[in-house]
């Protein structure tokens, strides 16, 4: 990692995102300076920004906070850390462009925890905080040209040579989402032509095998920089089997893939998944980057670390957990993605809207297009919650919202009748009606319809879809707990629900 930066990396965030700290600490293993606005005015007044604010008032402490930072700002690049309000001068905001902007985007607990009875006047009342929050989220989140969520410290660490790379300009126009994970985590490079712009997360003696399916290898398989072996499986969730592997794993040892070398996941999530398993397990486990083409891979298949391969009785039955390298987006492959599967991808957006609420749920819900920003907040969603918990073990169980009965209806309708997505629109249904919210189901019964989803399935045959939910993986000794959503961003999970309820909810996609 080169420590020579050509532009500052400027840590910005909520108040008790620990950005000091983070900024300390990669400056200490890079070996540059690191400035700290609130420090810098308090050694020029004498005041900390709480007692400046009593005394002076706030437009007083915000002239001092503007031009302390565009003096950071002007200097050789270092390492910054800004105070929380800095971003509301516009003189700032044109500043940063010339700088690389990393937002600790720690989410509003760990922020408040950080910050409640602290002597800083926001510390002593959640709710103004939690206002305050609110109003700034997004607007930060525009800013950041990298987004971390977590100010740990082996993660800031991990993240470093990525951020560096923006701050070289070697990453060009991407954006970084970091996927924080208990071993680091892994770079998530999303923007217009980003295979060929972002930094490979593997040094070149890593050989990259290429996986890819039918339809999407003459359109993509070639884009992958120094590829050295291509593998092509046929189109299709049928296609997700262990038989599939089977060949993916021959084919590699056929074109000598070793253990030092590298899978490349090009494709939707069947191909994610599928090469996330054979890359899990090829000679006990080497790395995949994951490309994702479709709107199902790129706002939820393609992070997380969810491999596997279905089977007969049920879906993904057999896999493993295993992070990516790196997932590589760009929205722009999605140009050639037929309707139908554009579709079925707004079935997990309007998923994860509902889970993430807020902005997101905003947007999806007055029925805006899918664009960049749309597929990067679903993304940052669903990292969050995945770093929460990385095994299943609790929150990451949101995740599932509507996929208990929509797996169900997949393995019922043996994945020949509705494509993933498609069954998933059934299962948010069904979830909205167990959770008993009526108004949210009508509305989001509307925006599955308006996407050309289906709300029913007159041939759905529920008793052998309440079959396949007592199939369940997540069955607990013969309950199966439910995902349920009280209203968008509050989503329950392990909600314990009787059988005639679940029945009733999928009855009612019959008619
Ligand atoms: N691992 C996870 O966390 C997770 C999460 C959600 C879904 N999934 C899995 O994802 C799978 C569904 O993924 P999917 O909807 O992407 O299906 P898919 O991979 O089958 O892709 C859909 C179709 O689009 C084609 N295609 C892909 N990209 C294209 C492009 N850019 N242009 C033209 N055609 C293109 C594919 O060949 C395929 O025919 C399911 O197996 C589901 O279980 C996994």
């Amino acid at each position: 990692m080169d420590p020579a930066l050509n532009r500052s990396l400027v840590f910005i965030g909520f108040m008790g995102a620990g950005k000091t700290t983070a900024a300390r600490h990669a400056a200490a293993i890079l070996g540059v300076n690191c400035s700290d606005s609130d420090e810098i005015i308090e050694q020029q007044t004498g005041l900390t920004p709480a007692q400046h604010f009593e005394s002076h008032g706030e437009p007083s402490f915000r002239a001092a906070e503007e031009a302390v930072v565009l003096g950071q700002l002007a200097e050789p690049p270092h390492l910054i850390s800004l105070g929380g309000g800095a971003l509301g001068s516009a003189a700032v905001i044109e500043a940063l462009s010339d700088h690389t902007t990393v937002l600790l985007d720690v989410g509003l607990d760990a922020a408040w925890d950080r910050i409640q009875g602290s002597d800083r006047p926001l510390g002593r009342d959640r709710a103004a905080f939690e206002d305050l929050y609110r109003e700034r989220e997004a607007g930060y989140r525009e800013l950041g040209d990298a987004n971390l969520s977590s100010s740990d410290r082996h993660v800031v660490e991990a993240a470093l040579p990525s951020l560096i790379a923006l701050a070289h300009g070697t990453a060009g126009s991407l954006r970084l989402l970091w996927a924080a994970t208990s071993d680091g985590g892994y770079p998530v490079w999303i923007g217009n032509d980003a295979l060929s712009q972002a930094p490979w997360p593997l040094d070149e003696s890593s050989r990259r095998f290429v996986i890819t399916d039918s339809n999407v290898a003459d359109l993509y398989a070639g884009d992958v920089p120094q590829a050295s072996g291509l593998v092509e499986i046929p189109a299709g969730e049928q296609h997700k089997t262990l038989e599939t592997a089977e060949t993916v794993w021959e084919a590699l040892v056929e074109q000598q893939a070793t253990r030092a070398d590298h899978l490349v996941a090009v494709g939707g999530g069947v191909v994610g998944d599928l090469a996330g398993f054979c890359a899990a397990s090829f000679q006990r486990g080497i790395p995949v980057v994951q490309v994702p083409t479709t709107l199902v891979a790129q706002v939820d298949s393609a992070f997380g670390g969810k491999t596997g391969v279905d089977l007969p009785q049920a879906k993904n039955y057999v896999g493993a957990y295993h992070q990516p390298a790196a997932v590589i987006v760009d929205p722009t492959k999605l140009a050639t993605l037929p309707p139908d599967e554009m579709a079925a991808g707004y079935a997990e957006v309007v998923k994860t809207a509902l889970i993430g609420g807020g902005l997101l749920w905003q947007r999806v819900s007055s029925g805006e297009a899918i664009d960049e920003q749309i597929i990067r907040e679903c993304a940052r969603i669903k990292i969050a919650v995945v770093a929460e918990d990385e095994r299943d073990g609790g929150p990451r169980q949101k995740l599932n919202l509507g996929h208990t009965v929509g797996h169900a209806i997949e393995a019922a309708t043996e994945y020949r009748v509705l494509r993933h997505g498609e069954a998933i629109s059934l299962g948010l249904l069904a979830a909205l009606r167990i959770s008993d919210t009526v108004e949210l189901r009508a509305e989001v019964l509307a925006l599955l319809a308006a996407a050309g989803l289906p709300t029913s399935l007159p041939d759905l045959d529920v008793d052998r879809v309440l079959a396949a939910i007592a199939l369940d993986k997540k069955r607990l000794s013969g309950e199966v707990p439910f995902v349920c959503c009280s209203e968008p961003g509050e989503v329950h999970y392990g909600v314990p629900v009787e059988p005639q309820v679940v029945r009733a909810a999928v009855e009612e996609l019959v008619s």
